[in-house]
């Protein structure tokens, strides 16, 4: 089972997939979680890189990064875990680049990242994607103590695209459950649990 969440920063991904793990331990089944950009040592670079460093990067140079951490991670830890039939999840995937590179940045056109994505992710697709849609003013909020990463930097007009492009791709495709994250989180999880029942 390959599963995996998106949404803008502040969206509860990382408390909702721990929730998540927690529930499918209880049916026994064990869980891989794995974050984007990140989760072997090469992508792990590559994070720092794309997030952590403060010089400017050119919008086509952060596209590149982010699929090539991808397709590290994909090679590297998930295709040998779904071919044992193991069940992971990504804090991830290739729509948020589809929303932050695609329509927030405009980096390149939708159909270059798309086949962009597929190469990256070695043609792997998810069986389940929970998009945790939350409003920009309660991510304001949520997120506003933090420090802020180069991408969380990017202001209000480039996170409507991005929330756009989340939109979007929910209405096209079929694999994206839309979760209303302004709820409270046990709620939020109900939601996600039912999804998961029912594919399994
Ligand atoms: P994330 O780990 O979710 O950030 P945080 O831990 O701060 O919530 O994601 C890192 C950032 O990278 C986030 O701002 C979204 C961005 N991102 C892209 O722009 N494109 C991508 O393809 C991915 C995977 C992430």
């Amino acid at each position: 089972m390959f599963i995996t969440f998106e949404g803008i920063d502040g969206s509860g991904k990382s408390t909702q997939i721990s929730l998540l793990k927690t529930y499918l331990s209880t049916k026994n089944i064990q869980s891989h979680i794995f974050r984007e950009p990140g989760g072997t040592d090469i992508s792990e670079r590559i994070r720092s890189l794309l997030l952590h460093d403060t010089e400017e990067m050119d919008p086509v140079t952060e596209l590149l990064l982010f699929s090539s951490a991808r397709s590290q991670l994909i090679a590297e830890k998930v295709i040998p875990l779904l071919e044992n039939n193991e069940t992971v999840i990504l804090d991830r995937f290739y729509d948020s680049t589809v929303a932050y590179q695609g329509y927030g940045r405009q980096s390149a056109s939708l159909n270059d990242i798309d086949h962009l994505n597929r190469i990256a992710a070695h043609g792997l697709v998810p069986d389940l994607t929970f998009y945790l849609r939350l409003s920009i003013e309660n991510a304001d909020r949520r997120t506003s103590s933090n420090d802020k990463d180069r991408m969380e930097k990017s202001g209000r007009a480039f996170f409507d695209k991005v929330s756009e492009g989340f939109d979007e791709l929910s209405s096209r495709e079929k694999r994206f459950k839309v979760i209303d994250a302004n709820r409270e989180k046990a709620k939020v999880h109900q939601e996600i649990v039912n999804h998961v029942e029912s594919l399994l």
